[in-house]
């Protein structure tokens, strides 16, 4: 295994967005949990350095992880507890089995004794109870000896083609600092992200049908060695008249008003704006459209819009792949952290 500067562990990791931001920003990701097999199978199968446990985390002890990984230093913690079941009494979090996962994290910081942590969640957690979730959390860590900030990032901020928000909980031991995030200049558009991969299948590991077109998809195919995972999805007859009549960047506004109703959420009938980063992508719901093809995007389209690059492949269900690329924290974004949070680092080893 490479030695490098820091070594993580990735709780919660899916198909493992997170911990490749990490990878590529330098650090050694020793191992990465979830209960969910389908995603670990593609976390193996794209992070040769890195581990996998298959285990319910609310479970499993410190002690558990610690063997998994032979007892070597973990120095970072990152992960994304599920949290939709914080609900708040009074000034605090109601203690029941809903947040036992968010408990975990807190349980695996307690264990390992990390120099560092990235907790990263849905941005209005940190409004549940009017504060009450975020001052709980910050005071859990606090607790056990880290100094906390917490931010809402947009992706598109870090060069990701998407404005997908996540909130974050960076927390470092018996030390105080800022976390002010270097932002780009120009935020990626839809079109610079996809404008290079065609309107029908591609067979698995064909070659490009053009040249790159944008240094976004230069820098997507840097390692790639054809394209995978981007087979498109058939929608019926009248699914993709309807779509056929939005425009670029539009929604379901752009129907005749016969049509404006065929589906009960607001977001549907969406086209994807050509000269804007996407909305955020979802799990596979199907509402959301090519800015310039009658379809859904396709795994690959979403996986480019959420910064993973074309070497990074998906496997298992089509279906999974949708939710596995959809869960994810674009890699970009969580390159963006981990750097961040490794100037933050150094900074304190010179204290
Ligand atoms: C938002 S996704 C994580 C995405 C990941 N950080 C990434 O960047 O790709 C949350 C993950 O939590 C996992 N999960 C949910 N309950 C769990 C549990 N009890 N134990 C372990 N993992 C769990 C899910 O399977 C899912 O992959």
């Amino acid at each position: 295994m490479k030695n490098r500067t820091y070594n993580v562990i990735d709780l919660f990791c899916g198909c493992g967005g997170l911990s490749l931001g990490f990878e590529q920003a330098g650090y050694n990701v020793l191992l990465g949990i979830d209960i969910w097999k389908d995603a670990l199978e593609t976390f193996r199968h794209n992070h040769k350095n890195g581990a996998t446990l298959c285990a319910d985390l609310s479970k499993i002890t410190g002690e558990d992880v610690d063997r998994e990984i032979n007892f070597q230093k973990v120095d970072v913690i990152i992960g994304g507890p599920p949290c939709q079941g914080f609900s708040v009494a009074g000034k605090r979090i109601i203690d029941d089995e809903r947040n036992s996962l968010y408990k975990s994290f807190v349980r695996m910081v307690e264990y390992f004794k990390p120099k560092a942590f990235v907790l990263e969640n849905v941005p209005n957690i940190l409004s549940i109870g009017g504060g009450t979730v975020r001052e709980t959390i910050i005071c859990d860590f606090q607790r056990l000896g880290y100094n906390v900030v917490t931010q809402v990032l947009t992706a598109s901020d870090y060069g990701v083609p998407q404005n997908r928000r996540r909130a974050i909980f960076v927390g470092l031991k018996e030390f105080s600092f800022d976390f002010d995030i270097p932002k780009v200049v120009h935020k990626v558009t839809t079109a610079e992200a996809l404008s290079d991969l065609p309107e029908g299948s591609q067979s698995y590991k064909s070659d490009y049908i053009c040249d790159s077109q944008s240094d976004y998809q230069t820098f997507m195919r840097q390692n790639s060695k054809g394209v995978m995972n981007h087979e498109v999805t058939m929608h019926n007859a009248q699914t993709t008249e309807i779509i056929a009549m939005v425009p670029d960047g539009g929604n379901y506004k752009d129907l005749p008003l016969y049509l404006q109703n065929t589906r009960k959420v607001h977001i549907a009938w969406t086209r994807l704006n050509s000269q804007k980063p996407s909305i955020t992508i979802d799990t596979g719901h199907r509402h959301h459209f090519h800015y310039k093809w009658n379809r859904v995007p396709t795994v690959r389209e979403s996986a480019r819009i959420q910064s993973f690059p074309d070497d990074f492949e998906f496997l298992c269900s089509r279906t999974s792949q949708y939710k596995q690329v959809g869960n994810a924290v674009p890699p970009l974004m969580a390159k963006a952290i981990a750097e961040q949070l490794k100037k933050n680092l150094l900074c304190q080893k010179k204290q």
